[in-house]
């Protein structure tokens, strides 16, 4: 069997502080808003693996098509013997790298649910018996540490979670990302492109209601950690397609005038009727400007894929 291990880099105490302080800033400010990290309770997760499954979010499709057409031109053009992933969930996707790429020594998958950590460990090892897998649970944007693993290194960041950043946390982290890496080491980069905004905004407003749902997922998170109490039917799913930003944007909407109490932080919150809370960015992006982030930041773009369809991209960058 092979061996797995999981880092805690996020202490309880570390998250809390981090949840106390994005809501204190996010909801004292005008408009409001909180950032997506906090989807992903052990429930988030789950509603998020639904949403992958749901006819109108393709994004899931889309990159699976193109990991299975491409994953042995990954393999080729990277030789990985350490595989990095950034906001891994499920793992679900990575199998198909895990299997092309033969000399394979470690896979570290990160993200700060632990429990879609638990679960797609406890499912790797079963499935890749030489592997070793060293999970970390920690926040991809808060100066990660990698374990000392043998090169070259392969760092995969998919199913579009770059476009949750805003620009400037985008062009840090891509800094950040570089920072850890040797020449000859890679970055697979999964980005959803620009498309129709009926396609884009079906995609984060389903028919069953489940985007809805996850929506509103971060205010029982608030609830839970910090005795807020939050009532989520108070409040009404928005997804909206920014076109000057380039941005799809989620928002929980206030449907009354109301005061919610968030006894952990001794403060109230007034909404008014109609008030909006951000709750996500996911941008969408064209090659020349995904090109030039990455330059920026120190990587080469090497190579571009697409789905048939031309409605996602996975690119390929080397450590310049
Ligand atoms: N890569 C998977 C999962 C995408 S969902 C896929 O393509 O299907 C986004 C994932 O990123 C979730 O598992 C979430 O827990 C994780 N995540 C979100 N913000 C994070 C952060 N700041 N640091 C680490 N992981 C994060
Ligand atoms: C994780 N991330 C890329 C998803 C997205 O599409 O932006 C999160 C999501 N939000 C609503 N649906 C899915």
């Amino acid at each position: 069997m092979s061996p797995f291990l999981l880092t805690r880099t996020l202490t309880e105490g570390a998250t809390e502080a981090a949840l106390r302080a994005d809501v204190l800033h996010g909801l004292r400010r005008t408009p409001k808003s909180l950032p997506p990290r906090w989807f992903y309770d052990a429930h988030g997760s789950e509603l998020f693996e639904k949403i992958t499954e749901l006819p109108e979010y393709y994004p899931t499709r889309a990159e699976r098509e193109i990991l299975i057409a491409r994953a042995a031109e990954i393999a080729g053009a990277t030789g990985a013997r350490t595989l990095v992933e950034l906001g891994s969930g499920s793992s679900e996707k990575t199998r198909f790298l895990l299997d092309a790429l033969p000399g394979l020594h470690t896979y570290v998958p990160v993200d700060v649910s632990e429990s879609a950590l638990t679960q797609a460990g406890r499912a790797l090892i079963a499935q890749h018996p030489d592997l070793s897998v060293h999970a970390l649970l920690a926040d991809f944007t808060g100066g990660l540490a990698l374990p000392g693993t043998p090169g070259p290194r392969l760092v995969a960041f998919l199913g579009g979670t770059i476009g949750n950043l805003l620009p400037a946390e985008r062009a840090a982290f891509l800094a950040s990302v570089r920072s850890l890496l040797s020449p000859g080491d890679a970055l697979l980069l999964g980005t959803d492109l620009v498309k129709d905004e009926s396609v884009l905004v079906a995609a984060y407003d389903d028919a069953a209601g489940v985007t809805a749902a996850f929506n509103k997922n971060v205010l029982s998170v608030v609830n839970r950690e910090l005795g807020a109490d939050f009532d989520p039917d108070a409040f009404e799913h928005v997804a909206l397609w920014d076109a000057e930003n380039e941005w799809i944007e989620m928002r929980l909407r206030s449907r009354a005038a109301q005061t919610v109490k968030l006894p952990a932080l001794d403060l109230t919150v007034d909404f008014t009727d109609g008030e909006e809370l951000r709750t996500e960015i996911s941008a969408k992006f064209r090659q020349d400007s995904i090109r030039g982030e990455l330059a920026s930041a120190g990587f080469e773009l090497a190579h571009w894929w697409t789905d048939k369809e031309g409605r996602f991209a996975l690119s390929l960058s080397t450590a310049g």
